[in-house]
């Protein structure tokens, strides 16, 4: 049995819902061709970017009063793919419909299924809080990547990459030497790993974003959902003033949200933010702030591409798992199931011989 590449019975991220204020967005996800616009009553839409004329994308036409108009000859869809018009004739045929994807704005994304229609709870969203309280101050952004999901996801469960890939900002010799790690499964679609870094250096983000003169108590908490939302709590405080009895103030604490969305089998959408808690309400801080790991993400799409081309060079499997990888290994572990669960609903019907 063939495994599935892609887990599509899963909410992802299609865009900030920001991106369509100024007009439609045509973006590929998971091997599909979308368009996202307005519809005449302000809704964010998602349709096949296809006319169901001659397919031409129709993100090459235009959206006018949320109607989307083909450029090629013309046909008209409403925000739930229905032709509303056709201008070389009167009669609309009963298929002259481009499919819909069900779309969820929530905590300032656009959300799509892509999977079974019917199956698309939007209770099942998650809650990314952090993106929308007021007691937060946040910025977001996306990367288009050249590497497979799976190879972000696997970044963000193992951080004693830190210490080599980001010296520059959030990483030191004590992100690895001394960290103390635990993994767990929370449930069938949840790993969380704690890792806590006591009495330890504070790296250069930490000093200039917290003003750390001494050593630190820090933690990093990762919290994983399946398929490929990862968000870390992180932070520190002077060291021995109780952070790990839950005493985290006088400290920086700061959300780092990852939600990661499959564009193609070897190109990914790596949406994230930023998010942190000391004065929320200061713009320049959180830009700054965001900089920062903008700068430091940037590092890791130079790991991710340089790992894909090795991928497609042959390495056809990663085996070695070191201790460090205990969350990642637990969370390919749930990923592998999905797929094989969605291979398993998606095959053919056998023919049973009584
Ligand atoms: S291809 Fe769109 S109207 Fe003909
Ligand atoms: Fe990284």
């Amino acid at each position: 049995l063939e495994v599935a590449v892609f887990i599509r019975e899963a909410w992802y991220v299609a865009a900030w819902a920001s991106e369509i204020d100024d007009g439609p967005v045509a973006r590929t996800l998971l091997g599909r061709p979308v368009l996202m616009f307005k519809d005449a009553s302000g809704k964010a839409r998602a349709l096949l970017d296809r006319c169901t004329h001659r397919a031409l994308p129709l993100s090459k036409g235009e959206v006018v009063d949320g109607i989307v108009r083909c450029a090629y000859h013309g046909m008209e869809y409403d925000g739930s793919g229905r032709c509303v018009r056709i201008p070389s004739q009167d009669f609309i045929p009963d298929n002259a419909r481009v499919p819909a994807f069900p779309l969820k704005e929530r905590n300032g994304l656009l959300w799509i299924w892509t999977g079974e229609a019917e199956s698309a709870d939007p209770s099942t969203i998650p809650d990314l809080i952090w993106l929308s309280d007021q007691a937060w101050g946040v910025k977001g952004t996306l990367f288009t990547v050249c590497c497979n999901w799976r190879l972000i996801v696997d970044n963000l469960m193992d951080l004693t990459h830190l210490t080599f890939v980001h010296g520059r900002t959030i990483g030191n010799a004590a992100t690895t030497i001394g960290a103390e790690t635990q993994a767990e499964r929370v449930d069938d679609t949840q790993v969380r790993v704690t890792r806590w870094m006591m009495s330890a250096a504070p790296p250069p983000t930490y000093v200039r974003a917290g003003g750390f003169t001494g050593a630190v108590d820090r933690w990093q908490i990762i919290h994983w959902m399946l398929p490929s939302v990862i968000r870390i709590d992180v932070g520190a405080t002077d060291a021995g003033t109780g952070a790990r009895e839950g005493r985290r103030v006088g400290g920086i604490r700061m959300q780092n949200i990852n939600m990661i969305t499959p564009e193609t089998e070897t190109t990914s959408h790596y949406f994230w933010a930023q998010a942190h808690d000391f004065s929320p309400g200061n713009a320049e801080i959180t830009e700054r702030i965001f900089q920062e790991i903008r700068t430091t993400f940037l590092e890791d799409v130079g790991i991710f591409e340089a790992q894909q081309t090795a991928l497609e060079q042959g390495a056809s499997d990663l085996r070695l798992d070191l201790i460090s990888d205990l969350g990642g290994v637990q969370v390919r572990r749930l990923i592998e199931r999905a797929l094989k669960r969605e291979a398993q609903a998606s095959a053919p019907l056998e023919t049973v011989v009584a």
